[in-house]
């Protein structure tokens, strides 16, 4: 992607960021040198809801960053941003994706079929597996003892 392509990609991003309206996040490497993935607080499951995906960077799958950054996300949701419900949808043939929500202790429940779309709005006629955690599932979750640390846009500490 050109450079203007990514500057306007990213400035769309911090725009709906700063209105509420979704929430994107990067994922960097410990060291902060690399870019290594993307997560986000999506809202599109209405008022209360927000949904969670995420994408690894080939060269780093299986390194647990997903995982962690979900669980990261997952506590955020709840604790920052008070929503009552927390989804995850995956392909059901994606076997990573599906170990992710697992091993949180999201609850499974149930498979919507040829639900899926793609980012714009065509029908992929996939199915979508649905995971969700309950704001009173937290704590005796996975998610739920995630370590995390959070600060607010002037830097302040908020967990
Ligand atoms: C799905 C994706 C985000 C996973 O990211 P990741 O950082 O590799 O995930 P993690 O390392 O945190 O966890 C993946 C888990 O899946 C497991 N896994 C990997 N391949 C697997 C397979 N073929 N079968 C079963 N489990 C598998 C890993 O062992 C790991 O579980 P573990 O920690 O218990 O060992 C990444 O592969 C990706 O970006 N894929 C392309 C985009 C995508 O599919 N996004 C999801 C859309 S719903």
């Amino acid at each position: 992607m050109p450079l203007e392509e990514t500057v306007e990609l990213l400035r769309g991003f911090r725009g709906q960021f700063d209105l509420g309206q979704e929430f994107v996040y990067a994922i960097f490497s410990p060291d902060e040198s690399e870019a290594i993935g993307g997560t986000g607080l999506h809202t599109r499951r209405g008022e209360g809801v927000f949904e969670i995906g995420y994408w690894i960077r080939a060269s780093r799958a299986s390194e647990g960053f997903a995982t962690e950054a979900t669980a990261a996300l997952t506590r955020v949701a709840f604790e920052v941003c008070g929503v009552e419900r927390v989804e995850i949808r995956t392909d059901p043939e994606n076997a990573p994706s599906l170990a992710i929500p697992r091993k949180l202790g999201f609850v499974e429940e149930g498979t919507l079929r040829r639900i899926s779309h793609g980012s714009d709005g065509t029908p992929l006629q996939a199915d979508a597996v649905v995971f969700a955690l309950l704001r009173e599932e937290l704590s005796g979750s996975p998610a739920g003892s995630a370590p995390l640390e959070t600060f607010d846009a002037a830097g302040a500490r908020v967990l």
